[in-house]
């Protein structure tokens, strides 16, 4: 989760967010070029003297600053399409978990299993132990186990919802009527928290998601409990 003075990225829990984090130091790194180009270019400005005996035309520059912007937008665009393909495989999944949006909770269902169901509130502030996280934690968490494929499908049952986990770069939209389909592989155990991203009503900040990622000897334990 994010924690105090933590403007970047989460530290990715997956191997996708470690690729989209990669993707965006790449597309920063390219930008912060340009900014100081263009900068640089802007401040010259000043110091031009606005005459030129000798200047009528300029075909060597144009063609430069015509087909270099269209090869460098080429290095963004190939590793951001190569992305998007990796984050839409589906790697033979060994578990699927479907969640569905309310207003404003999630609820779970296990397919796989006996089609455990249930539903995951956020705990109030004033019912919150010391140890929990405002606004952040839940009665009842989703357990996974780490390791594995795990596919996600995702709905909502009254309005537009949002499945979103930063560290574990899912982010998917519940449409009543829909079942949008995602995956991902959780690659450490520990505790993942995301949030609902589609303003979905008056309580729309407050219905988080956490996810409990353990062994997989645990995982079976839990779910045949
Ligand atoms: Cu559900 Cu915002």
């Amino acid at each position: 989760m994010s924690t105090w003075a933590n403007l970047g990225l989460q530290d990715s829990a997956s191997p996708l967010m470690e690729q989209l984090i990669f993707f965006h130091d790449h597309a920063l790194l390219i930008l912060i070029m340009i900014t100081i180009l263009v900068g640089y270019l802007m401040f010259m400005l000043f110091f031009n003297k606005y005459v030129n005996r000798f200047l009528l035309h300029g075909q060597l520059i144009e063609m430069i600053w015509t087909i270099l912007p269209a090869i460098i937008l080429l290095f963004i665009a190939f590793p951001s399409l190569r992305l998007l393909y990796l984050l839409d495989e589906i790697n033979e999944p060994s578990l699927t978990l479907k969640s569905i949006g309310h207003q404003w909770y999630w609820s779970y269902e296990y397919s796989d299993f006996n089609n455990i169901e249930f539903d995951s509130y956020m705990i109030p502030t004033n019912e919150l132990s010391t140890d929990g996280f405002r606004l952040l934690d839940v009665d009842n968490r989703i357990v996974l186990p780490m390791n594995s494929q795990i596919r996600i499908l995702v709905t909502a049952a009254d309005v537009i919802h949002s499945w979103t986990i930063p560290a574990l770069g899912v982010k998917v939209d519940g449409t009543p009527g829909r079942l949008n389909q995602t995956n991902f592989f959780i690659n450490r155990p520990g505790l993942f928290y995301g949030q609902c991203s589609e303003i979905c009503g008056a309580n729309h900040s407050f219905m988080p998601i956490v996810i409990e990622s353990v062994p997989t000897n645990y995982f079976i334990k839990w779910i045949s409990n």
